[in-house]
């Protein structure tokens, strides 16, 4: 057994394994997805505010030559609903859009791609998107204060939207009880030149010793859901590497806030 192999089978349980495995899989095949989502998904954008149109102009037509009814339904009304039928499928599919960008951002390789300017609120945002239906079964209360006024940083966006979304992941798994509040919020420290990101949730706090150890290699009190620890972990690096600290402030039963202070030029 090399040195590797062992030092691996020591470290994780096969089911660890098969999971990490899985998620690198899944990594490996998500820019594809992402692209035949997009084509389609295109089409609908595109083509629903003409539908729309086109929709409106022949109800038009009928109103004027005296028509009052279509299908048992006064053709005000059929009017009124054929407008929020075409609004929602634009925003359904600007909806897509986004996700779809957020997990191609995401599924991009760091070594891949030029460090670059980007908005912390874009990144922050493309993150809900992605965790929305978990966030959104968690808690009654999500809420997102960005600060308009943050200037860009550089680095690779989609490394800081890893850590928006590790943090938010661990929020929602720290809530019991979905009318407490996540929030996510960012701010710009003008005197200090950093961006700070804070994602605060009413979770289940940590006790001293997570508190602690929150963040080392392979800490998890979730191992029983699949979690390996690696999370804050990979968050912390991230955030290092990018020259900022990650902070974490928690009261057992209260709940947790992670700060990100990321340094701005
Ligand atoms: N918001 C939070 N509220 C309560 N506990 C938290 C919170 N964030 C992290 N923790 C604690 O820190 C531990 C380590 O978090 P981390 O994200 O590194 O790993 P994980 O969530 O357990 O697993 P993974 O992220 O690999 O799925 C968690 O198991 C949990 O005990
Ligand atoms: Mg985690």
């Amino acid at each position: 057994m090399t040195d590797k192999k062992a030092l691996i089978e020591t470290r994780f349980s096969q089911d660890q394994l098969r999971r990490i495995e899985r998620l690198v899989s899944l990594g490996s095949i998500i820019s594809g997805v992402v692209h035949e989502l997009n084509n389609p998904n295109t089409l609908v954008m595109l083509n629903a505010p003409n539908l729309k149109d086109m929709l409106q102009a022949a109800i038009g037509e009928l109103e004027q030559n005296g028509i009052d009814g279509i299908n048992g339904c006064g053709v005000g009304e059929f009017k009124a609903e054929a407008k929020v039928l075409a609004d929602d499928l634009v925003a359904g599919s600007e909806k897509i859009k986004n996700i779809v960008k957020g997990l191609k951002n995401y599924a991009c390789d760091e070594k891949a791609v030029e460090s670059e300017e980007f908005s912390v609120n874009d990144c922050v945002t493309s993150a809900v998107n992605l965790a929305w239906n978990k966030l959104k079964n968690k808690s009654d209360k999500f809420s997102m204060d960005l600060d308009a006024d943050l200037p860009n940083i550089s680095g690779h966006s989609g490394s800081l939207e890893q850590v928006v979304l590790a943090l938010l992941i661990n929020a929602c798994d720290a809530m019991c009880d979905r009318r407490k509040s996540i929030t996510v919020s960012s701010a710009y420290d003008k005197a200090g030149k950093r961006a700070i990101i804070r994602v605060k949730d009413q979770g289940c706090g940590m006790d001293g010793k997570a508190l602690k150890m929150a963040g080392n290699l392979l800490y998890t009190t979730k191992s029983d859901s699949g979690a390996i620890g690696l999370g804050l972990y990979v968050a912390k690096d991230i955030v290092k590497s990018m020259g900022g600290v990650i902070e974490i402030e928690s009261v057992p039963g209260e709940g947790t806030t992670v700060a990100v202070k990321l340094p701005v030029e």
